[in-house]
């Protein structure tokens, strides 16, 4: 417990209180393999560089693997330390004595836990593109299964203009396809390393910022040291691609906790993702897609809370950093977690096409397109547009919908009207006759159907450039000494 304490320091132990106030270990033991990984990185290139014996880095390295095996079985007990990369150091040191002395050569906790952070979010990231690539495959599957189904659609909650159920899922999918976009430039954000910054001005031993760079699969060195020590901007990025990730997958969650209720009825949850009250014998809750919703906000709430942290730290390293863990630890599962789980719950959703077409024609929501069938006549929108809704009046003064109109009530509003355009009044003639890309029409969503299974394999790939740290800590072990 007296890494980090000289005489300089006061010498003394700290006190109990300050330290389990100080300590982050029971957060960023999360880091311990990205900080071993760090660690044997940091070494092999103290070595390279002829700053630490090569016999003396091989003992390092060998110790700090043999850490990292146990926390893989699960069986290493960690030392009370202030946080992760003084425990790995304490650790090592029992175990290999002496050697461990010449690991913190040439490096500080700050550019460590930065070091940390990036390999983590970058694992991360590419987790979450690889469930988002599984998750949209799911959608595209459930639009080639049941995608011509027909319901309507809402502006302002209110029906609106009919659509198929490939448009709805296309839609969401859409927002995620921009979220794949987003995590690649999350991705790019994590391409520098901040080993070897040091606590904020650099070293002046020889160390080579471009091999541990390498080593770890960065694309080079960050620029500056004292920005670097400082700098959460990845982290912020992260959180605000987890945010809006979130929010799509919690506007998608709205929308089947509506269509799943009675009122609306267009969905049955299926027996395996509903579930039920403790009270209520008839209930079948959405509650896993109101629990999405509700951690949604809880992303939200971890980016605002990270900027909060930032805004107005001076340049350089302060503790205050060390808030930014709780955030940036648990997002990553949150996200897994939900993607993962929709990508169960998605296919239980029982639509049924009766009860959505039955709320198409007790509506009025082929209206426009019965006003678009007189504009193909030649006549003026807005003459069209006034006519249609006449009719729609009649329909409810009659107590009609839409649908039921007949051609003697349309041509005693507007001669235009005819047998032909009455027939836009089927809601299936509205999607079938929409002509406009990015519509709702069988054509257009070929196309949307084809761009997300774009974006799936573009997720897949650029998961697939992350190293992970399991393959990174399999060279490290090997690389020669
Ligand atoms: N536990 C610290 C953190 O997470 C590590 C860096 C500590 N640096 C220091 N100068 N006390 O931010």
């Amino acid at each position: 417990m007296a890494i980090a304490k000289t005489e300089a320091s006061g010498g003394r132990q700290l006190l109990p209180e300050v330290l389990a106030f100080s300590s982050s270990l029971a957060l960023d033991k999360a880091l311990l393999l990205e900080d071993i990984v760090g660690s044997m990185a940091h070494v092999l290139m103290l070595a390279h560089q002829g700053i630490v014996p090569k016999e003396v880095a091989r003992s390092i390295r060998d110790g700090l693997a043999s850490v990292y095996e146990e926390v893989q079985a699960g069986r290493l007990q960690l030392p009370d330390e202030e946080d992760v990369h003084m425990a790995v150091e304490a650790e090592l040191s029992t175990r290999i004595g002496a050697p461990a002395a010449r690991l913190h050569t040439a490096r500080s906790r700050n550019d460590q836990v930065s070091t940390d952070l990036r390999l983590h979010i970058r694992e991360a990231s590419a987790e979450v593109l690889r469930r988002l690539a599984e998750l949209l495959e799911v959608l595209v599957a459930r639009m080639d299964a049941q995608g011509e189904l027909l319901l309507p659609s809402y502006t302002h909650r209110q029906r609106a203009q009919p659509v198929t159920l490939g448009f709805w899922l296309a839609s969401h999918g859409a927002a995620l396809a921009r979220d794949v976009e987003l995590f690649g430039f999350v991705l790019g954000q994590l391409g520098l390393s901040s080993l070897g910054c040091g606590a904020i001005a650099g070293t002046s031993l020889p160390i080579d910022r471009e091999l541990s760079a390498k080593l770890l699969g960065f694309v080079g060195p960050t620029h500056n040291a004292m920005d670097t020590v400082g700098d959460r901007d990845f982290g912020m990025d992260y959180l605000y691609a987890a945010s809006r990730l979130m929010l799509h997958l919690s506007r998608l969650s709205t929308d089947v906790i509506d269509y799943t209720s009675s009122e609306f009825g267009f969905a049955l949850l299926d027996g395996e993702i509903a579930c039920g009250s403790s009270m209520m014998p008839q209930k079948r809750n959405p509650d896993v897609f109101e629990l999405i919703r509700g951690k949604s906000g809880r992303a939200l709430g971890n980016l605002l809370g990270l900027m909060s942290t930032m805004k107005g730290l001076p340049a350089g390293y302060n503790r205050d950093l060390q808030e930014d863990r709780q955030a940036l630890l648990e997002t990553g599962p949150m996200l897994k977690a939900c993607l993962h789980i929709l990508g169960l719950a998605m296919p239980r959703l029982h639509f049924s096409a009766q009860r959505c077409k039955a709320a198409l024609e007790d509506g009025y929501t082929q209206a426009t397109d019965l006003a678009e069938r007189l504009v193909k006549k030649g006549v003026a929108f807005r003459e069209a547009y006034q006519a249609v809704g006449s009719l729609v009046r009649r329909c409810q003064e009659a107590n009609l919908p839409l649908a039921k109109a007949t051609l003697e009530m349309a041509l005693a509003i507007h001669s235009a009207f005819d047998e032909e355009t009455m027939e836009s009044l089927l809601p299936e003639n509205s999607v079938l006759h929409k002509a406009s890309l990015g519509s709702c029409s069988p054509e257009a969503l070929r196309l949307q159907r084809q761009m997300l299974w774009e974006a799936a394999g573009k997720a897949k790939a650029l998961a697939g450039e992350v190293v992970g740290l399991k393959a990174l800590y399999a060279q490290l072990k090997e690389v020669f000494l």
